[in-house]
């Protein structure tokens, strides 16, 4: 375990030249992005946020915008407006941050949640959540790597169930169509898995940026309320024992939004950013270097040796190809 000390005293390392200059929030609109982004914004640096969210969001993300430019008045906090859900949204919102900025060291993905209700669809044929954890966050990577490239120290990290891999992916129902295929539990394991495995093809190809997929352990955020379905006796399972189990056990906002902002600039992960005199964290192939880190709650490196090696055999070159069918329409 990384300790909280040892995370803030990392922190405050962060300055004018160790912060990332430009960052892409996607998801920092509510919860571990957000408090992710206010953690950012805290250390004073001089740092250039597009803050991307839906326009049902926009008017509250206003006003805490401000609250941000009073904290730290070198922080640019650039609100972008786009349907993230809805992958022709992300791309013409990649297409606009292309057209401002040349480099881009941080791309932060946080959006989604379990979905307990029947499977829905966007107006693109995409099952929403897939679309907000996997399909969504992986565009925003592949328009923007080309910039990240470019760029000092750069990072990207997904927010989701990096280390808790299960090797029984469906390979023969990748986006859970199938009648009875579909329950919160599968969209977890499916999509986490994907996450890592793409993760680890697009690291393995662009080895000068580091790739962390966050498993952030219980942050209370009301996350387990967005996707209650029509089902009264799981919404009092939700109200009456996860919540407030998740908000007596879970991280506050404050520590979470410490360790994902340790995770985006340590050098602890892959050699680059602010200096870390600690042990170094393993890749998902065990080793140090470049490549995908597997982080936990506690920002330790768990590369679940025992399921990513099977899954990368069995797994990696089918999840490829299907995400370019799905994806490429967008790119
Ligand atoms: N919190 C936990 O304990 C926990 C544990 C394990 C995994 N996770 C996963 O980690 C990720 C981040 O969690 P979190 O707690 O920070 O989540 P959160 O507070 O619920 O924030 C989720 C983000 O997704 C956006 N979003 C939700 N539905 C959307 C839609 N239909 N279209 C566009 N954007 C949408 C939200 O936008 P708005 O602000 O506009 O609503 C928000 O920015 C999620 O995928 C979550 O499932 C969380």
């Amino acid at each position: 375990m990384v300790s909280y000390k040892d995370i803030q005293a990392s922190n405050a390392l962060i300055n004018d030249a160790t912060a990332p200059r430009v960052a892409v929030f996607v998801g920092g609109t509510s919860g571990i992005g957000k408090f992710t982004v206010r953690a950012l914004v805290a250390t004073g640096a001089s740092i250039r946020i597009y803050l991307v969210g839906r326009k049902s969001s926009e008017e509250r993300t206003h006003a805490w915008i401000q609250e941000l430019h009073a904290i730290n008045p070198k922080a640019e906090v650039i609100w972008t407006e786009g349907e993230v859900a809805l992958l022709a949204e992300t791309k013409r919102v990649c297409e606009a941050i292309k057209s401002k900025e040349s480099r881009i060291n941080l791309l932060f993905l946080t959006p989604g949640y379990a979905p307990f209700g029947p499977r829905a669809e966007t107006a693109e044929g995409v099952e929403i959540v897939q679309s907000l954890e996997y399909y969504t966050r992986i565009l925003f990577i592949r328009h923007l790597l080309p910039l990240l490239s470019e760029a000092e120290a750069p990072k990207v990290v997904s927010v989701l169930a990096g280390g808790l891999e299960w090797a029984t992916i469906d390979l023969d129902d990748l986006d859970l169509k199938k009648p009875g295929n579909f329950s919160s539990l599968k969209t977890q394991t499916q999509y986490g898995a994907m996450n890592t495995i793409t993760l680890e093809k697009l690291a393995d190809d662009h080895p000068k940026v580091t790739f962390i997929h966050s498993w952030p352990g219980w942050v209370s955020t009301g996350n387990v309320r967005r996707g209650l379905g029509s089902s009264w006796m799981m919404a009092w399972f939700v109200w009456l024992i996860l919540e407030p189990l998740i908000g007596f056990f879970g991280f506050s906002g404050e520590e979470s939004g410490q360790r994902h902002l340790f995770q985006c600039t340590s050098a602890a992960f892959g050699g680059r950013g602010v200096p870390w005199s600690g042990k170094p964290g393993i890749n998902s192939r065990e080793q140090l270097g470049d490549g995908l880190f597997l982080v936990n709650y506690n920002c330790n490196c768990t590369p679940n040796a025992k399921v990513v090696p099977v899954l990368r055999k069995n797994a990696r070159e089918k999840v490829w190809d299907h995400t370019e069918d799905v994806l490429q329409p967008y790119l």
